[in-house]
């Protein structure tokens, strides 16, 4: 196949499918011509305790950012995610969850079996304290109570904060402090590829950090040893023995914060963001639906964690939402071999797969038998999400795991969108691979010229992404600070929500993400701030300085590459890299060890003592052709210092 090969919805997918090409361009057309009629006839694919009236009240204004959708109607997500399919579909599986360990057994959760599940947990929230408006952190491995904790939250009114299992103790502690969270929920240990992470001794390490009066709440996984602390530590099943197993769902303004999510930005600590309950539910419910074109009986896999937005949406509460099978996976995508995927989704029969390219790029490199010594015929859509996707890897995913056939959904989106902005339908868009397509329904992108952000109008484009217009799951607020909201993502560009990052549009009209603008970067699909790595660097004794830029990486998208500069005195040696890797591991977690650390004598800076990261990241790229002007330096020759030394990928 050529490069610009595209793929048409085969006649089978387009006629059976939510939506062919026909409907989707009738609908998204609707959808901006009339936004309020279009949400006011969708939002009513949840359940509403009290019906809204008001569908939209949005203003982006510079002072003024405020964001409300469906603001006099109330309900209840879990009641969403669970009661309303009791009736029909009690005893329907509403989680597969397949554990580490492919020797031990999955276990096949039923609608009933969640529903009294997470009512029982409910009350032991309720038994620890935690009432409306509360929030609670969540530090868990890929366990279906790390769904029943959610759930358990989102039907007493409590806030979640799920925090990834693979942060540190200290990431921890920083946002239980950030959040005033009542009770954290932890597990003895989280086996993941064999191996197990003491997660309960890592909150331990946590809680000297935690300045707020906070309980812990302790999942029994694997039954390892652990010492409790009385009065502060309970065990989940101990508690429950105590609580009854009915507990009404509360009633919920549209607007109630659902939950908190901490997630990487250019500057400074994580901002935690704020999704709240009705447009949230709605859009995460609708999009599952169409972009995965989910039909009920079919088996949902998304890989992700529970701590990334994509669990949060797409293993919970879209799937949930929708009365779907939904597939837990608390291990990783080559334990015990590289074939486990694919020995996941013959088990299961899965029908939508959805990963990130991080993963695909991996298990390309392990050849082609991982993949076809196992019956995939049932799967029928697969997606990718979390960076883009080369082409390469695109068509591998296409030919060797859907044999060709099956439709593939680059869906772009972000953690403070909700859910997905640009995507193909399966059965309505010709794909092209490493193209996000075209907007979902509502969704209106616009490509800015980067410094006068002027609206670039030609169909052919290339500048900044940004949104015209709300859609119901936007985020509303950073937690705690409203001004770094408005800060982050109206003033850049007056009017438009600013996503961070830049993109091309062809002469299509699709949409051709080309990666982050800002200094966030992308690694293995888990976004990370320079900065935060950067600060974490300095925090070490032996560091004055240190500059953080992302670097090309074969499977990992971008690799992390770590410029320091050392205290005066302070000799580099392999024993200080290898300390330093490791303390950065300490204080974020494994997913921010630097790839790369090269010893820098200085930094390039400018008269004004700014760091010119451009240069760092030429040099990181192995692109020194392409320096630029280096006439503004303080001390040019510290540039040829870092290009002689720079270091070997
Ligand atoms: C990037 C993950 C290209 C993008 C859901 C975005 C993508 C950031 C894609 C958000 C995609 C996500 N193609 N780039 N299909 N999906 N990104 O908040 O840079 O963890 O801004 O949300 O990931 O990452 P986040």
């Amino acid at each position: 196949m050529s490069a610009d090969t595209t793929y048409p919805p085969s006649d089978a997918m387009a006629s059976g499918a939510h939506a062919d090409k026909a409907k989707y361009d009738e609908m998204y057309a609707q959808s901006v011509s009339d936004p309020e009629g279009f949400w006011r006839e969708h939002g009513q694919r949840v359940d509403w305790i009290k019906p809204y009236s008001k569908v939209k009240d949005v203003s982006y204004a510079p002072g003024n950012v405020s964001i409300k959708w469906f603001e006099d109607g109330s309900l209840n997500v879990a009641a969403n995610c669970i009661d309303r399919h009791l009736a029909e579909r009690g005893d329907q599986t509403a989680i597969i969850w397949e554990p580490d360990s492919p020797e031990d057994e999955a276990q096949h959760i039923t609608y009933n079996q969640l529903h009294h599940d997470v009512s029982k947990f409910s009350n032991v929230l309720k038994e620890l304290g935690v009432g409306k408006g509360d929030r609670v952190v969540i530090y868990m491995p890929m366990i279906p109570q790390a769904a029943y904790a959610m759930l358990a939250c989102a039907r007493i009114g409590a806030i979640h904060s799920v925090v990834f299992a693979g942060f540190s103790a200290d990431a921890l502690a920083a946002r239980v402090n950030g959040s005033e969270a009542k009770v954290v929920i932890t597990a003895d240990e989280a086996p993941r590829g064999g191996r197990n992470t003491p997660l309960k001794t890592n909150a331990d390490t946590a809680f000297e950090k935690i300045e707020v009066d906070c309980k812990m709440l302790v999942v029994r996984r694997t039954g390892g040893d652990v010492p409790m602390t009385a009065g502060r530590d309970y065990w989940l099943h101990e508690v429950e023995e105590t609580v009854s197993a009915d507990c009404p769902p509360e009633e919920m303004n549209a607007e109630d914060p659902l939950f908190i999510l901490y997630t990487s930005g250019s500057t400074g600590m994580p901002k935690g963001v704020v999704h709240t309950t009705g447009g949230y539910i709605v859009y995460a419910s609708m999009t599952h639906q169409y972009t995965f074109d989910y039909h009920d009986g079919d088996i949902f896999w998304c890989t992700a964690d529970v701590g990334w937005v994509t669990g949060h949406s797409y293993i919970v509460y879209g799937p949930l939402a929708n009365g779907a099978t939904t597939v837990m996976f608390e291990g990783v995508p080559t334990y015990p071999d590289a074939g486990r995927f694919w020995a996941v989704c013959q088990k299961h029969k899965v029908n939508q797969f959805y990963t990130a390219p991080t993963a695909i790029r991996a298990l390309m490199g392990q050849g082609d038998e991982w993949v076809s010594k196992y019956d995939l015929s049932d799967l029928k859509v697969l997606g990718t999400v979390g960076e883009p996707i080369n082409p390469e890897a695109w068509n591998w995913y296409h030919e060797v795991v859907g044999g060709g056939n099956v439709p593939i959904v680059d869906t772009w989106w972000q953690t403070e969108t909700g859910g997905h902005l640009l995507t193909p339908l399966p059965g309505a868009t010709t794909t092209k691979p490493g193209s996000a397509t075209l907007p979902f329904f509502g969704i209106q992108p616009v490509i800015l010229e980067p410094t006068t952000g002027e609206e670039i109008n030609d169909t052919a484009a290339e500048g900044v992404l940004c949104m015209k217009d709300s859609w119901p799951a936007q985020m509303r607020t950073v937690w705690g600070d409203h001004e770094r909201f408005e800060k982050t993502y109206f003033a850049d560009y007056k009017n438009y929500y600013f996503t961070g990052d830049g993109c091309r549009r062809d002469e299509d009209g699709y949409y051709w993400i080309t990666g982050r603008v800002d200094d966030v970067i992308n690694v293995s699909g888990h976004r990370m701030g320079t900065a935060e790595v950067e600060s974490a660097l300095v925090a070490h004794p032996k560091v004055a300085e240190s500059a953080v830029v992302g670097y090309p990486h074969d499977i990992k998208g971008q690799g992390i590459y770590a410029y320091v500069t050392l205290m005066g005195g302070e000799e580099p040696s392999e024993e200080l890299r290898k300390e330093l890797e490791t303390w950065v591991r300490s204080e974020i977690g494994p997913i921010a060890k630097p790839d790369l650390i090269q010893w820098a004598p200085g930094l390039p800076k400018t008269r004004s003592g700014k760091i010119m990261r451009r240069i760092l990241r030429k040099i990181a790229e192995d692109d020194f052709g392409a320096l630029g002007d280096t006439s503004t330096l303080a001390d040019p020759s510290v540039v040829d210092d870092l290009i002689e030394n720079r270091m070997n990928k």
